[in-house]
């Protein structure tokens, strides 16, 4: 479906001009490309050798390069400037999951157009984000990144990124294009060891790991990254299958397809091809566009190519879909666009990109435990003895992937709360240990700081360096350190708060039970001391739920509440022989959707407008929830589905809808879902999606494991609805 524009510049280009095209170069990780650009490197502009840059920023130093790209190369054709901007560019948000754990897309699609306002002013068109991957193995460091374990969820916040980043005009310099990665399965390594086999089934390929993607499909996603890993033994950067059948073919895909870093010549590390030449081919031919920094596209199937009239043909529909993302950025009719640097310094850490941050922050925390009302604090002359070298690391505060923030940029959790300390309240310090065991920190002065107070925040958890890419842990208990920081100050025996700081969930077990109250923070960017004071203080009542549970070991793993039940459930009446471990019990530390609030909220009963619904037509339920305490609060309702009877077996619930909704106190608030067909199919192989006729059973709830009401419906026909259940 090119333009004529796009079909015309195809016709003109010379073999060396399409390969340019496909050619991803690296240019200085996250600084300005500006000393990179070397005589050697303009030159190759000049040939037309290079289609986009990625780590690069800069209006200026990008703007240079545009121009002698757009005017002193042959054909004129603009360059592609790229970059991670994942939770951010320069105003860093939460990192990914905690995003995820608000419950609101609206948040994150906020947070994806600030982004892009910040990095499109910076001179950039595209991002590699969002980050779609669900993952049910908190080993995975690159949890941190995603949305957590649930499709549904996933789909959700997949969409609004998409949104957020690319807006309802991609040709505007204030939006930039999406990359929706890593398409396929990349958050199910085998073990969580990152880059690793994703040995899985078509079910939960289809079922489990694809909804996010076609979301973001169908959201318009200009983009997509293939994965490092392998899905059974075929690598993902190599399957047409997955590429070109599914999400070209059945998906109506058409937009652009990048490859990972150096994941064309890695082709030769998974076994699968023996020369960069056979690497490259599989690759284009599976449907790859671009080649990120790996050479292999651009130089390498030059020979075979020429000699192949079919090879030439997918090397001409690669090089019309990167032109075509770049008509869609409007880089052919305003290249220059997007490098105003007076726009770029306004933007970036704008006063209102600064507040939406905090907003987003206050809102992604997680009351884990609360025990007797603990926490808000009180605002009643104390001392607050705050413990951990985490409270001061800004850095961590930043996360993985931070593009264009800065450590100084950071409010850091102690800063915020001695900022924020209300009038007679003492805030005293000591960091006990640093994450990584160095600086002054000693254990003896943290015990006699905390031991002076009336109570202790004890801040511990992970930095920024344990989650992310390549960041797998065989064990996801707190490093020692802070656990042994956390053991000496619940011997103190004074009330102690965890404040957890962390890119994954923890196996916190032992150090839950001993805290009076929980409060996991996540990674929570530049605005993170103010949002902790925010919700400590009480002038918000804490929100954030759950994308994926915390588990009581990390033998548990990977768990998640949506397994089928099998024929002997773990959690069923039997008393012996069922599909449970002899030393824990199987319920997970702390359950999906899970997450406390400073009221409490009464759920009446779900309604449904008709408990027999015919093929196609939507499902409409509706309940109405109380705030019967005493301060105004969101809640996140969130509603379940199980099919108790199908011709295969079916997970033992399923998320099909949520809504973070404020109810003031005293209040009731009804709310409604309306679920199409699509939502209640189930994968068949061979078959496709379908909606089987029968009972479903829907649930309302505040968490996976605390389901308030439920009914239910009888579905009269079957339907193949073509679409995933998503
Ligand atoms: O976008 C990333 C990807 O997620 C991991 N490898 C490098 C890419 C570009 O930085």
């Amino acid at each position: 479906n090119a333009s004529a524009r796009v079909k015309d510049l195809v016709a003109q280009m010379t073999l060396d001009e399409k390969l340019g095209q496909l050619n991803q170069a690296a240019g200085g990780r996250s600084k300005s490309l500006n000393s990179k650009l070397t005589p050697e490197e303009m030159e190759k502009v000049r040939r037309g050798e290079i289609g986009s840059y990625l780590h690069v920023a800069g209006a200026e130093p990008l703007g240079e390069l545009q121009r002698v790209a757009v005017e002193e190369s042959r054909l004129g054709i603009p360059l592609l400037f790229a970059m991670d901007v994942v939770h951010g560019y320069r105003t860093i948000f939460p990192v990914p999951i905690a995003m995820a754990a608000t419950w609101d897309p609206e948040d994150w699609r906020q947070a994806a157009a600030i982004a892009a306002d910040e990095s499109s002013a910076a001179g950039l068109h595209w991002t590699f984000a969002p980050m779609v991957d669900i993952t049910r193995d908190p080993r995975w460091g690159r949890i941190v990144e995603g949305a957590g374990a649930d499709p549904y969820l996933g789909a959700r916040m997949a969409e609004a990124q998409v949104e957020g980043y690319q807006g309802t005009d991609l040709s505007s310099p204030e939006t930039i294009l999406a990359t929706t990665k890593h398409f396929g399965a990349y958050g199910a390594p085998t073990g969580g060891r990152d880059y690793g086999t994703a040995d899985i089934s078509e079910q939960s390929l289809m079922e489990t790991y694809m909804p996010p993607f076609y979301a973001a499909t169908r959201a318009g996603t200009g983009s997509m990254m293939t994965a490092f890993n392998d899905i059974a033994g075929v690598p993902t950067t190599a399957n047409e299958v997955l590429i070109d059948g599914l999400l070209r073919g059945d998906w109506g895909f058409e937009g652009m397809i990048v490859s990972d870093w150096n994941a064309i010549a890695e082709l030769m590390n998974h076994g699968v091809a023996a020369t960069r030449e056979e690497a490259g081919v599989l690759a284009l031919k599976a449907g790859v566009d671009m080649d990120m920094t790996s050479n292999v596209l651009p130089t390498d199937i030059r020979n075979v190519v020429q000699a192949d009239e079919c090879l030439m043909q997918d090397l001409d529909a690669a090089v019309a879909r990167i032109l075509t993302a770049k008509e869609r950025l409007g880089l052919f009719d305003a290249p220059m666009a997007y490098h105003d640097a007076q726009r770029e310094a306004e933007t970036l850490l704008s006063p209102q990109h600064r507040q939406a941050a905090r907003e987003a922050a206050t809102r992604a925390m997680v009351l884990l435990k609360n025990k007797n009302g603990a926490l808000p604090l009180s605002s009643s002359p104390q001392t607050i003895a705050v413990i951990g070298g985490l409270a001061e690391d800004k850095m961590t505060q930043l996360g993985s992937w931070r593009a264009q923030g800065k450590p100084e940029d950071v409010v850091s959790l102690l800063d915020g709360l001695k900022q924020n300390a209300p009038e007679g309240t003492r805030i005293t310090y000591a960091a006990g240990v640093f994450p990584k065991g160095d600086g002054e920190a000693t254990l003896d002065a943290a015990i006699v700081t905390a031991s002076a107070a009336d109570r202790i925040l004890l801040v511990i958890g992970e930095d920024y360096d344990l989650s992310g890419e390549a960041r797998s842990r065989s064990d996801i208990a707190l490093p020692r350190n802070q656990a042994e920081l956390a053991e000496a100050m619940f011997a103190i025996g004074k009330p102690v708060t965890i404040i957890l700081v962390t890119g994954r969930p923890l196996a916190i077990e032992s150090e839950a039970a001993q805290a009076d109250a929980v409060l996991n923070t996540w990674m929570l960017g530049v605005e993170a001391g103010n949002a902790l004071a925010d919700v400590l203080w009480g002038k918000v009542s804490p929100a954030g739920r759950l994308p994926i549970e915390f588990p009581r070991r990390t033998g548990a793993l990977p768990h998640t509440y949506s397994e089928y039940p099998g024929g002997r459930p773990a959690d069923s009446d039997l008393t012996k022989d069922t599909n449970r471990y002899m030393d824990i019990p199987i319920t997970p530390l702390f359950p999906f959707g899970h997450g406390l609030s400073y009221t409490q909220f009464e759920y009446g009963e779900l309604n449904t407008a008709s408990t027999t619904v015919q093929a196609g037509k939507d499902i409409v339920l509706s309940i109405p929830v109380t705030n019967t305490g005493k301060v105004d609060a969101d809640e996140v309702v969130q509603l379940y589905m199980r099919d108790p009877y199908a011709s295969i077996a079916r997970p033992k619930r399923e998320l099909r809808g949520f809504q973070r909704v404020n109810i003031p106190a005293g209040q009731t608030k009804t709310l409604t879902f309306t679920l199409t067909p699509d939502q209640a199919a189930i994968y068949k192989s061979g078959t496709g999606w379908v909606v089987e006729p029968g009972k479903l059973e829907f649930m309302v709830g505040a968490s996976a494991a605390d389901i308030r009401s439920s009914t239910e419906i009888t579905l009269t026909q079957q339907t193949i609805t073509g679409t995933p259940a998503s």
